[in-house]
């Protein structure tokens, strides 16, 4: 298994996905106010507002530290494509990262895991940081199908994708029944399914790409209780809903252990 610490130890992503939330004034506002937040060295700041304000947020984080990310991208450029956003129009508001394979994506608009793979596929073409997210729904957990379906959504979702490095992609565990329900994983169960993904992407990978990749919790985290998630050896940052769309409780999950 990779190892932890040292030289290879990963630097923590705190990302806030927003959702379907925020006009394009509140969107401001809460991006300035993380900006203005003394955010530590040794961690990344993501935040993924709708698309209506990325353009907006994208000129309050300018020149900060703290990266513009997206909640979906399409596999094609340009085109008759109605709804969907292009890889380049991400890129023209200065995006870096992308969530991909979102649960609500999956379960609520039908997307498949063919579809996130394209996308994965097109966001690395492009330059933009995919995070892909994986996770079981309570009745695949509780029929004991989890670490099947994180299997199978993890190898479809990558399906002939290379990431050059480690830091080129992301996943993202987000069990479904933690998501907006309050219900977090325990940290056991958090622990488990990481290091499941991170033996499985060290039999995809070269053993150092999976040594370097990012995996991030996601699931009801909130200022309570990141410290403990973030204590556990293989989670290396979180994909935070709710809690991300406050300020106060934003700030202090990135302030997590400090
Ligand atoms: P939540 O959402 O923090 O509100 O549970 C997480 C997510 O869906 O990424």
């Amino acid at each position: 298994m990779p190892e932890e610490g040292g030289i290879m130890s990963r630097r923590p992503l705190l990302a806030g996905n927003w959702k379907m939330h925020m006009n394009i004034a509140e969107a401001e506002a809460l991006a300035s106010a993380i900006v203005r937040a003394s955010i530590p060295e040794d961690r990344d700041v993501m935040l993924a507002p709708p698309y209506t304000a990325l353009a907006a947020v994208g000129r309050v984080l300018a020149g900060s530290s703290v990266m513009l990310g997206a909640q979906n991208v399409c596999w094609e450029e340009k085109g008759a494509f109605t709804g969907e956003i292009s890889p380049l129009m991400l890129q023209d508001v200065g995006c870096r990262m992308v969530l991909l394979g979102h649960s609500e994506r999956r379960h609520i608009f039908g997307e498949t895991d063919e579809m996130v793979n394209k996308r994965v596929a097109a966001a690395l073409r492009f330059g933009l940081v995919p995070v892909l997210c994986i996770g079981e729904t309570l009745d695949e957990r509780e029929s004991g199908h989890t670490f099947s379906v994180l299997e199978r959504q993890l190898r479809s979702g990558l399906k002939d994708i290379n990431p050059g490095a480690g830091n080129d992609l992301v996943v993202a565990y987000e069990p479904v029944w933690a998501i907006g329900t309050g219900k977090t994983a325990s940290i056991e169960q958090a622990q488990e399914a990481h290091f499941f993904v991170r033996d499985l992407l060290a039999g995809m990978y070269e053993k150092n790409i999976a040594t370097q990749m990012r995996i991030l919790y996601g699931g009801s985290v909130n200022s309570d209780n990141v410290d403990s998630l973030m204590s556990q050896p293989d989670v290396d940052g979180a994909l935070v809903g709710g809690a991300a769309l406050k300020a106060d409780s934003f700030i202090r999950i990135i302030h997590f252990n400090s």
